[in-house]
Formats: C-alpha cells, structure tokens, sequence
C-alpha cells in the first residue's frame, strides 16, 4: 500500500475502534500521516507517544483542516452534535464507522463532501487480522482500509446492516469459550492450556472453512458429528435447549437499531 501525505488521515473519535485501526494503519508501510481528535487527552496522547505518525489536534475542526480522508468512530448517539459544529471541504472522503447511521443521512451531515463509504473494521484490524465489510469503499479510502485487512464489499445497504449485526455477537462468542475455558478449570487443567487449547481449536475449525469455502458450515459441522459420538450427541442436546435459535433471536433484536426487519426463517422456526 502506498498512501501519499496528501491523503493525510483524520480521525473523529479515538476510542475502541479508531484505537485499532490507528494502530493498524501505523503498521502498514509506509505509514500514512494520522491526525486524531483530542477529546480524552490522555488516551490520544498516549497513541500519539506511541506511534510517531500520530498527532493529537487542536480540535475536531482542526482534524478536518489537516487530513485528506476523516475517519468516523463516534458512537451513534454523538455523531449529530459532534457534526453540526463541524466545516467539510468538498474535497473531503470521509468512511463511516457508526453502524446505525445510513448513508444518505451521513451523506447529508458531511456537506458538501461527497466521497463516503461505510466500513467495519474490527478490533483484531490492529494486527492486519480479518475481513472488513465495505459499503461504496473507493478510491484513497479503499486503498487505505486495505491495508488492515481484506475487504468484502457489500452492495446492497441492508445487507451491510445484516452482516454487520454480527460482530453484536462477538463478545457472546468469546463469552462462550470463557465458559468452556472456565469448565475445564474447575476440573483441574491450568487456564493457559485450556484457554490456548480452546483458541488453537476454535482457529482449526476457521481455518478448514476459509480452506475449503465451497464446503459448507452445515457440512462441516455434519462431517464432525460421528454417529453415537460426542459431537452428535451435545448438537442434538443444545438443539432442543434452543440454544442455536437464541442466537438468532439475539441478531433479531439488534434490527431495529439498523431500521431492518427480520429475515424470514428458512425453515419457518
Ligand atoms: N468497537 C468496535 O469493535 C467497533 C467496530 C466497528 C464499528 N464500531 C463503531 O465505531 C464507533 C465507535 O465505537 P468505539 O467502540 O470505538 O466507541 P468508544 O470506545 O466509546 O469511542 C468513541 C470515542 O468518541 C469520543 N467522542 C464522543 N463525542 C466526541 C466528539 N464530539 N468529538 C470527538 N470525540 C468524541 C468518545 O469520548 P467520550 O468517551 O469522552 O464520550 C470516545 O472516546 C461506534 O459507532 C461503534 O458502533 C465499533
């Protein structure tokens, strides 16, 4: 990747998100030039230390006057207020993070820049792990995210939102390898080895999938279940706790934060 200093790059927010993809950015080479908002001094700072292509500004005006592409990583709820006082140029590329916020109503709080994309980077982003999901991801913009991971551009906006209601679940999945982790320790094993067997195992199964992508996931998960085996016999059993369907029921309920409706069950649950 080659970003030029004339694609100076902006940050609006550094918490979570932008801290990763800060991060992220600083490791590709050559680095691009970053500038971040100031609020939270202490954490700003402490990224600006950190990393020597990094400054902390003035202001959130002053981030805008200074880059090229802007970042947004505000929470939703702090996207208008924070934009209301703000001047684009026209010349601006702004890529949004903020999931709940559609393109067109972002598009009219950055006026009169026209160039925006949403995106969804996620925190493994710092260490050039994953995919990210890119909504109209073009131009410096598309060459810059490149950089942390490969992109799956996503046409359609609702669909955006769907996959996006994924990564709601990423706390519950580590939650449920704590929990396994957490078994294995009460029966005696040290917590290292069940937490790195438990990561090796999980990252083997990922791994066979993006291996073989024409398999299916319902095919690999029948291919592990040996008739009268273990696997067979714990799927069935979270099957009728309706463990599987509370997930989905958990993805339901993140819809209306996106304005989308539930899809329809294939199966008619
Ligand atoms: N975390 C993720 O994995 C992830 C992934 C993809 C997308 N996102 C999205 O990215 C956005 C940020 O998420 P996050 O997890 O990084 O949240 P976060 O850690 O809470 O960071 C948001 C930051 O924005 C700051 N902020 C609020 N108002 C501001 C303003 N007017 N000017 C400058 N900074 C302001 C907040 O400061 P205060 O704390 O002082 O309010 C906070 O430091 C959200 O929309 C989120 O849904 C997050």
């Amino acid at each position: 990747m080659n970003v030029s200093s004339s694609s100076r790059v902006g940050v609006l927010g550094v918490g979570k998100i932008a801290s990763a993809v800060v991060r992220g950015l600083s490791r590709t080479q050559p680095a691009p030039s970053i500038v971040i908002s100031p609020r939270n001094l202490e954490r700003s700072a402490a990224l600006a230390a950190e990393l020597a292509n990094v400054e902390v500004a003035a202001s959130n005006q002053a981030v805008l006057d200074e880059s090229q592409v802007v970042l947004l990583a505000l929470r939703p709820n702090d996207v208008a207020p924070a934009l209301a006082t703000l001047e684009f140029r026209a010349n601006h590329e702004v890529v949004s993070f903020v999931p709940t916020w559609r393109y067109e109503v972002t598009l009219e709080r950055i006026h009169p820049a026209t160039a925006l994309s949403r995106a969804t980077p996620l925190p493994p982003c710092a260490g050039h792990y994953g995919a990210i999901l890119g909504y109209r991801l073009e131009g410096e913009r598309r060459r810059l995210l490149a950089g942390l991971g490969s992109i799956v551009d996503v046409r359609q906006e609702s669909h955006l939102h769907y996959l996006w209601a994924l990564s709601g679940l990423i706390t519950p999945l580590y939650a449920v390898m704590s929990e396994l982790a957490d078994w294995t320790v009460d029966a005696g094993v040290s917590r290292e080895t069940a937490e790195q067997y438990i990561a090796e195992m999980v990252g083997a199964l990922c791994a066979a999938k993006r291996d073989a992508p024409e398999q299916s996931l319902a095919s690999l998960a029948q291919e592990a279940a040996t008739p009268g085996g273990l696997n067979e016999g714990a799927h069935g059993q979270l099957s009728s706790m309706s463990v599987y369907s509370a997930f989905r029921r958990a993805l339901d309920d993140m819809l209306p934060r996106f304005g989308e409706a539930a899809p329809h069950r294939a199966n008619g649950d």
